[in-house]
């Protein structure tokens, strides 16, 4: 066992926790399963599944259609998860809240339907060097019909973006500044605060990606001044499926919406079509039904502990964590900024991630590796992958010493 300071916030009890994640229970190859790959998704308390399956059993029915009771009592349950996200992200009001697929659909949406009417050749898109796919691709895709450039805030050797290259980005054709709260690769916190300040004094509009925030922190959209902000349901110890999209009233009453069919109409004629007030007129069709109730459920249980107990214990993960492997020679850990949640994005001399998460795995880690849907970043760092550790509440002490572990184990394997 490490001799490494283990700290953890008062009153925190992750025994008990572990308790209600019956997933966790399992062996994996006649090993105990340690789960570090939380920040590709979260597993899922019983809270949650119950949810779920109490909506098959008993509540099943299409919502804002009938008017028999199973269908009011489902439209009840799904409305109430609304109400749920604008207490989590501090909105002004419900229908400030979209419910889409998840974080990359919420992007997509504001790229598609923001973008239509407000995005001219010559204009500009700023994203950062740290994003995932989803905040870049459907950027570059708006880029590329309209004719307008995109623009890269870069970073330093330890992933932390450079706000004084991000000043010299805005401008006056500057429409859009899209970045991540939380990077998946690295785990850098970014200040994004600072971010929408700095380009609303541009006049640009702002989408933060809090896909990997929205697990480990407050948040706050009114403090923050975002313009959009989106997260996903499975990320947050909910469905997947199933996810929010923040927009300020004024500009998601500007915008078309982004798909058209039933429930998101007021009339339908042949000739012309009324749409829906918001939040409906971004909700065509049926939606997840189950997966927006299992998702009110999941924020319930996160505030049961408190985002600000989960942000100090997982802190304390991450310090033992980065500790620990520091010890082991030939690892370098990719992605070292002072801001960071509990991610731990590595590389091993001469052993490819591939290699080293399958070994993992024969003694029961799960770990990501590959690019992490984040091929810039890789390639800033000059790395085709990385292997990554990513924790939540509900990880141990102990299971980063069973990590440490299994890697003295991949070495002894590939030297
Ligand atoms: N975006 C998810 C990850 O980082 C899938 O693993």
């Amino acid at each position: 066992m490490s001799t490494l300071t283990r700290v953890v916030p008062a009153g925190f009890d992750v025994e008990r926790i572990r308790e209600d994640f019956p997933v966790l229970k399992q062996s994996i190859h006649g090993k105990p399963l340690v789960y570090l790959d939380s920040a590709a998704t979260a597993q899922k308390p019983n809270a949650v599944i119950d949810a779920i399956r109490r909506f098959h059993e008993v509540d099943c029915a299409n919502i804002h259609r009938g008017v028999h009771e199973l269908s009011q009592r489902s439209t009840a349950a799904y409305e109430e998860t609304r109400a749920k996200a604008k207490k989590f992200l501090n909105a002004r009001t419900k229908n400030e809240l979209i419910f889409v697929r998840g974080a990359t659909e919420g992007i997509n949406l504001v790229a598609s339907s923001w973008g239509r009417g407000n995005v001219k050749p010559g204009d500009e898109i700023v994203i950062s060097a740290l994003e995932h796919h989803s905040n870049i691709v459907p950027w570059q895709m708006l880029c590329e019909d309209k004719g307008a450039k995109l623009r890269v805030i870069p970073m330093n050797d330890r992933g932390e973006l450079l706000l004084e290259e991000y000043e010299k980005l805005l401008g006056p054709r500057t429409r859009m500044v899209a970045v991540t709260h939380v990077s998946n690769a690295l785990g850098t916190i970014n200040p994004v605060g600072r971010i929408v300040e700095m380009a609303h004094r541009a006049g640009a509009l702002t989408l933060i990606d809090g896909a990997q925030a929205a697990p480990h922190m407050k948040i706050d959209v009114q403090a923050l001044d975002a313009d959009f902000y989106t997260f996903s349901g499975h990320k947050v110890f909910g469905p997947t499926g199933i996810g929010i999209l923040y927009g300020k009233t004024r500009l998601l009453n500007a915008m078309p919406p982004y798909q058209g069919g039933g429930d998101m109409i007021k009339t339908v004629t042949f000739e012309k079509t009324t749409y829906a007030d918001l939040p409906y007129k971004f909700e065509a069709g049926t939606p997840n039904i189950a997966g927006g109730i299992g998702l009110g459920a999941a924020l319930d249980y996160v505030n049961s502990i408190g985002l600000d107990t989960i942000a100090a214990y997982e802190h304390e993960l991450l310090v033992y964590g980065t500790e620990a492997l520091g010890e082991i020679p030939g690892l370098r850990i990719v992605g070292t900024a002072k801001e960071k949640a509990a991610v731990l994005s590595f590389v091993i001399d001469g052993i490819h991630p591939h290699d080293i998460g399958t070994v993992l795995d024969r003694q029961g880690i799960a770990v990501r590796t590959g690019h992490h849907c984040a091929q810039p970043v890789m390639d800033r760092f000059r790395v085709p992958a990385t292997t990554r550790a990513s924790l939540a509440f509900y990880n141990t002490f102990a299971e980063i010493d069973a990590l440490t572990a299994g890697l003295q184990k991949v070495k002894e394997i590939f030297s």
